[in-house]
């Protein structure tokens, strides 16, 4: 696996893979990988022939009390699972490189709708740097697919929208989360919980689970079902951001006819903010 540093290099090394017939599979992160990214990277190989994937913590996507500066960077112990999960080219540019004339007069990219209320909600700004971040990145690489998690699973939508509305030619793959024996979500977050905090943050999937199974069973109270979730996260130590019931597609609120829905739950241990979300197919 080669890491280019500039774009320069990235677009060369990419143009000689494609200059081969070769089909171009992108993962974006922010470092810090996990089984998680791995799972990205090995679709992204199923799909494609040659694997890019890019590491970088972009600031235009943190908030001014965010954990920019102590976002986790773990560069090495990053490129030897990229290299073992089948990665071919590795971009991990600067910030003066992403934002060459500064990120105030960096233009944005804003993707109206989905990127309202939940984590939009919570995080002003945040979808606009992400949206912002992957556009660039896409027209650096210019994949025929990218591979993302669906447990940023508004962030999924996000991207989708923002494909489709300006019309980038790149499949958008979502990939199933991946989680720990216990439940909890794989993130790159969870690093900063204590022990303590560790063993309780898995209520948060067995809450959603819990609302899931009041959903099967043919409960329409979103908002009594969404209100007795909190209660439980409370109970169990956390403090709720969010936790509701949109349908999957649209991510509008859910209404009692739907058949796809999909619960999704952002809450603080500590100062640790976990998200996550749960499918529910009625
Ligand atoms: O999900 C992430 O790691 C980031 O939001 C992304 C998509 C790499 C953009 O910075």
């Amino acid at each position: 696996m080669n890491t280019v540093k500039t774009v320069r290099e990235l677009r060369a090394a990419v143009a000689r893979a494609r200059a081969e017939g070769k089909r171009i599979g992108f993962v974006p992160t922010m470092g810090n990988l996990h089984s998680g990214h791995v799972a990205l990277v090995e679709k992204a190989g199923q799909r494609a022939d040659f694997v890019v994937a890019s590491i970088f913590v972009n600031p235009l996507q943190f908030g001014p009390n965010e954990d920019l500066a102590t976002y986790p960077r773990t560069l090495a112990a990053d490129q030897e699972k990229l290299v073992a999960a089948g990665c071919h080219l590795l971009f991990t540019p600067d910030v003066d490189e992403m934002y060459p004339q500064g990120m105030v007069e960096q233009s944005r990219v804003s993707v109206p709708g989905v990127s309202l209320g939940l984590c939009g909600g919570s995080r002003p700004g945040h979808f606009d740097g992400v949206a912002t971040v992957v556009t660039k990145l896409f027209n650096m690489v210019q994949p025929d697919l990218a591979v993302f998690g669906e447990k940023d699973f508004q962030q999924l939508a996000v991207i989708r929208a923002l494909v489709r509305d300006l019309n980038i030619p790149t499949q958008i793959i979502g990939e199933p989360t991946v989680r720990g024996e216990d439940g909890l979500a794989l993130s790159s977050r969870n690093g900063y919980l204590t022990p303590e905090q560790r063993a309780q943050a898995p209520a948060l999937y067995r809450t959603l689970n819990q609302l899931a199974e009041r959903l099967r069973a043919g409960e329409r109270d979103f908002a009594a079902i969404e209100a007795d979730g909190k209660r439980a996260l409370e109970s169990a130590g956390f403090r709720p951001d969010y936790l509701e019931i949109r349908e999957a597609g649209s991510l509008h609120q859910a209404a009692a006819g739907d058949s796809q829905l999909i619960i999704l739950g952002a809450a603080f241990i500590g100062t640790t903010r976990l998200i996550d979300n749960l499918s529910v197919d009625l």
